[in-house]
């Protein structure tokens, strides 16, 4: 039963960087591979592994094991050593700080900081890439300790801006609505009815903890690829050229028969959290 305790009940987990503990990479892994999931078995708590499938990501994901387990951050429980809870996946490059100048999205985040890596560029902001909580552990409250964890890498590598893509958690269930739209969603607060809050508890977790809205990024994450790879990938059948509700997507995919292709833009939402407050527990 997913018993629902406060991580301050546990005494016993701690934060090291993926640089510190070489040894929990394969744990690592397998938190990521319980929550990029075939796209038949979507949730609300994970990622469609067609997500993995964006050009960036084919080229780029497995380098940030490699060019940045510093920047790689693993909550695990000490007691049960090597149980890892949660990872918090960032990257670091350099931004001028205005919203014109930051990357598409996930993908182009992803890349520019690789590519500068290799070209000796000096980083000066943080860009989170993925939180993932191992799914026995979600929904206690383990985000935000990862969260704060991850602004902790900014400050230990002098670095000026901490920012976030943010995978709306719960657009999959409005995929036809503009993300211009969601993004504006308001419900009262559970604490205070009066006051407003956004309505996807992933992006309202992140104005809680201090976050700021920068900008929509309606091509966040790209996938392009063949009819038979979506097929595959999604269990359905594309008879006609058409947008589609595809499992796991926030936006429909866009099908093209005569040029056999499908493509599906991610759309994300840009926040930046101000290095001045602190993420409290
Ligand atoms: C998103 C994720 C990191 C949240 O981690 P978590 O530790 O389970 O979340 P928390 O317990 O801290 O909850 C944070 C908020 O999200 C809500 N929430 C968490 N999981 C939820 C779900 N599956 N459906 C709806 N709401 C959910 C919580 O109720 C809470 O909102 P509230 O404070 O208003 O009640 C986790 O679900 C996950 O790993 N998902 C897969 C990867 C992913 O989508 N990461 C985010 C994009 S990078």
């Amino acid at each position: 039963m997913n018993q629902k305790i406060s991580p301050r009940g546990n005494q016993h987990y701690k934060i090291s960087s993926l640089a510190e503990k070489p040894h929990l990479l394969e744990k690592c892994k397998e938190i990521n591979n319980s929550i990029i999931q075939n796209s038949k078995r979507a949730t609300t708590g994970s990622i469609p592994a067609y997500e993995m499938k964006s050009e960036a990501s084919m080229k780029y994901w497995d380098e940030i094991f490699v060019e940045f387990p510093e920047y790689q951050v693993l909550l695990y429980d000490s007691k049960k050593e090597p149980e890892v809870i949660a990872v918090g996946h960032t990257v670091p490059f350099s931004w001028n700080g205005e919203s014109e100048g930051l990357p598409e999205g996930w993908d182009g985040v992803l890349e520019t900081a690789v590519t500068e890596k290799r070209k000796g560029i000096t980083p000066n902001t943080l860009s989170a890439l993925f939180v993932m909580v191992n799914p026995d552990y979600q929904r206690k409250g383990y985000s935000v300790v990862i969260l704060k964890a991850m602004k902790q890498v900014c400050f230990q590598n002098n670095l000026k801006w901490f920012i976030v893509p943010v995978r709306p958690m719960l657009k999959v269930c409005y995929p036809l609505i503009s993300i211009h739209d969601y993004v504006n969603w308001r419900v009262p607060s559970k604490s205070n009815p009066k006051e407003l809050v956004a309505y996807d508890p992933w992006l309202r977790l992140h104005y809680k903890l201090g976050a700021k809205f920068l900008k929509v990024a309606t091509k966040s994450v790209v996938v392009r690829a063949s009819i038979q790879d979506w097929e595959e990938w999604t269990g359905l059948k594309f008879f006609c050229s058409s947008d589609f509700v595809i499992p796991g997507a926030l936006s429909t995919v866009h099908f093209d028969l005569e040029k056999n292709e499908g493509v599906y833009y991610e759309p994300n939402i840009w926040v930046k959290y101000s290095l001045e407050s602190s993420v409290c527990l």
